[in-house]
């Protein structure tokens, strides 16, 4: 995904755009541009890579104007160089994009037939040609922004600027969040609310289809058909778009230590007050249900691969869990009981939206376990569960991933409660358990020298196995997913049980193979497992409570976790996988909030 911004200001515009494309660069940073209209004239700078380089250029190369766009990429099409850094540009027009236009192939060589050719390798360019060329035949700027938005198709939040307008800017929404930001005399244009909150706290998302026409003076919307529309002005809680380290030396860190307050702050705001029951919204309700749907990507997915055992021990009901980007090409078969929930703490997961619009209309509800209240498959699902976390900046999730964890476990307690699975005494524990998860991950937390240790062991392999058993093998998966896509160490995770069925010839005397595993009841297995491994002189790395540690005998290395109840155990034991992987990457020295390739939310499918 992309970030764009645009304003229409009262002083010079560069360095307030540059400071929301700092807060947007989470979102990708393989190139960066702005483009300003001074004096009337519409100029640009680009540069490839992080916004840094961006920003020294514009000391050596400044650019004034009091309009401006700002884009920073992840590149789709076209390799991260400056020739397809956005802002794009043809004649008098400039455009920023996120998204992907999937008929760009198609209106180039209608172009191509008019004797207008591209230049760069993006479906973004074709957009500025299409509004040129539409300008070239008498059209006015909003004209010919329209018709070029007729002939797309795909995914895409615009911002345009037009030569010799130096009090104009069109914004355009279609699959990819924008909002406009409500100034005093100026006016602001952000993919989100993080990006405007410098500028202001009074913001309006534009709806799907939406285009709309920004002066200084305020804001025209119009929506699919044209039509002049209103669009709600809402407040945002500035504290809610904090962005900064908060002293850690990464957001990972920072965002890593903040779990005990936001699963505290979790409970809070889905219990009631005095903790006695749940306080969810009417519309969440399993009564009737007759099977759950579970549809997310990455994190999110492993996510709902334990919400899986805890709604189908909980409350008795099948589950289907899938990844997005396969869900709806497998023509899933839907029921009308059924409820189909979305994991997403972006909210705009291209493939997870795309999964939550096939099912609409064909399962009973849907609902969306987000962190961002006010994105896309927030406003789409029936009814959305925040899962509080506050802003996710590092591109690894951590914070996120425990949040949702403990939403979905409400939602798993709820069917139970609703299916009659979960008579008063036995919801009253399981609530009594859930108030000691915050003092149980700070105690996890409180291993962080230990799991240093460890990391670097970590840190010197090319390959690692991640073990885990039941309701701790999607854990495996996820651990293994924090360590590779930060440390680019290849890791895999694995059913312990399964090791057997091939995996185990990975074996040798190198690898490890760390195996999580409190001392549950399913323990025994997974030491028979670890058993196998170190027959073949494994290198065993236990992840164990102190009664799993004692019980399994002399390993490679081993680490002591709290005990935990069996209930929290999936959401505890993230707090190894994290840090292992944050001080594999420091050890290795790898970008651990941005890590390459890689951007915080996949707005392409
Ligand atoms: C998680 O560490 C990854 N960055 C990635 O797998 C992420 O979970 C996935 O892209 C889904 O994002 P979402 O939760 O915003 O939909």
């Amino acid at each position: 995904m992309c970030g764009i911004v645009g304003v229409l200001g009262r002083h010079e515009v560069a360095p307030l755009i540059l400071e929301s494309l700092k807060r947007l660069e989470y979102r990708g940073y393989d190139s960066a541009g702005i483009a300003t209209v001074n004096a009337g004239v519409l100029d640009r700078r680009r540069a490839v890579g992080k916004l840094v380089n961006l920003s020294d250029l514009l000391v050596h190369q400044p650019l004034p104007g009091k309009a401006g766009i700002g884009h920073t990429r992840w590149a789709t099409h076209g390799e991260p160089n400056v020739k397809n850094a956005h802002p794009h540009r043809s004649g008098p027009v400039a455009v920023v994009h996120n998204g992907i236009i999937e008929n760009f192939r198609a209106l180039r060589e209608a172009l191509a037939l008019e004797g207008i050719g591209h230049e760069t390798d993006t479906d973004t360019e074709t957009i500025a040609l299409l509004t040129r060329h539409h300008l070239d035949r008498g059209m006015t700027p909003a004209e010919a922004v329209a018709a070029t938005l007729a002939r797309l198709d795909g995914a895409f939040a615009l911002a345009f600027l037009f030569d010799g307008e130096e009090d104009l800017m069109i914004g355009a929404r279609k699959g990819s969040p924008l909002a406009v930001g409500w100034g005093e005399g100026e006016m602001f244009l952000g993919s989100d609310a993080i990006a405007l909150a410098p500028m202001t706290d009074r913001i309006t998302y534009l709806e799907e289809g939406d285009w709309v026409v920004i002066t200084r003076a305020g804001a025209e919307f119009h929506d699919l058909a044209g039509n002049r529309v209103n669009r709600p002005v809402a407040r945002i809680r500035l504290d809610q778009t904090r962005v900064d380290k908060a002293g850690h030396k990464h957001f990972m860190a920072k965002e890593i230590a903040e779990q005990p307050s936001v699963l505290g702050a979790v409970t809070a705001f889905h219990l009631l007050p005095d903790g006695t029951d749940l306080a969810l919204p009417a519309e969440v309700d399993f009564t009737t249900a007759d099977r759950i749907t579970l549809v997310a990507c990455g994190t999110g997915h492993y996510a709902t691969q334990v919400a899986k055992y805890w709604f189908e021990q909980l409350a008795g009901i099948p589950v289907e869990i899938d990844i997005a980007s396969e869900f709806r090409y497998r023509q899933p078969v839907l029921s009308d009981r059924g409820v189909a929930i979305f994991v997403s703490q972006s909210g705009e997961t291209a493939d997870t939206l795309a999964a939550l619009r096939h099912v609409s209309g064909k399962v009973a509800r849907t609902i969306g376990v987000v962190n961002v209240p006010t994105s896309s498959i927030a406003r789409e699902t029936d009814v959305a569960l925040p899962i509080l976390a506050g802003p996710e900046i590092s591109v690894a999730s951590t914070k996120g991933f425990t949040a949702q964890l403990l939403v979905l476990l409400l939602l798993a307690l709820k069917a139970g409660q609703d299916r009659g699975r979960l008579p008063p005494a036995m919801m009253a524990q399981h609530l009594a358990t859930l108030k000691t998860l915050p003092g149980l991950v700070a105690r996890a937390l409180d291993r962080e020298a230990d799991i240093e240790a460890l990391a670097q062991k970590l840190a010197e392999t090319r390959d690692a196995l991640f073990l885990g058993r039941g309701v701790m093998f999607p854990l495996a998966l996820e651990a293994a997913l924090k360590l590779k896509e930060i440390s680019y160490i290849h890791a895999e995770g694995y059913a312990s049980g399964e090791l057997k069925h091939g995996p185990i010839a990975l074996i040798d005397k190198v690898m490890p193979v760390i195996v999580l595993a409190p001392r549950d009841a399913l323990y025994d297995k997974t030491v028979s497992n670890m058993q196998e491994v170190m027959a073949r002189q494994g290198r065993v790395i236990l992840v164990s409570d102190r009664a799993g540690l004692d019980e399994a005998g002399p390993v490679w290395a081993q680490l002591q976790m709290p005990s935990v109840p069996d209930l929290l155990a999936p959401i505890v034991y993230a707090i190894p996988a994290q840090l292992l992987a944050y001080h594999a990457a420091l050890a290795r020295g790898t970008d651990v909030d941005q890590p390459r390739n890689l951007a915080k939310s996949v707005t392409v499918e």
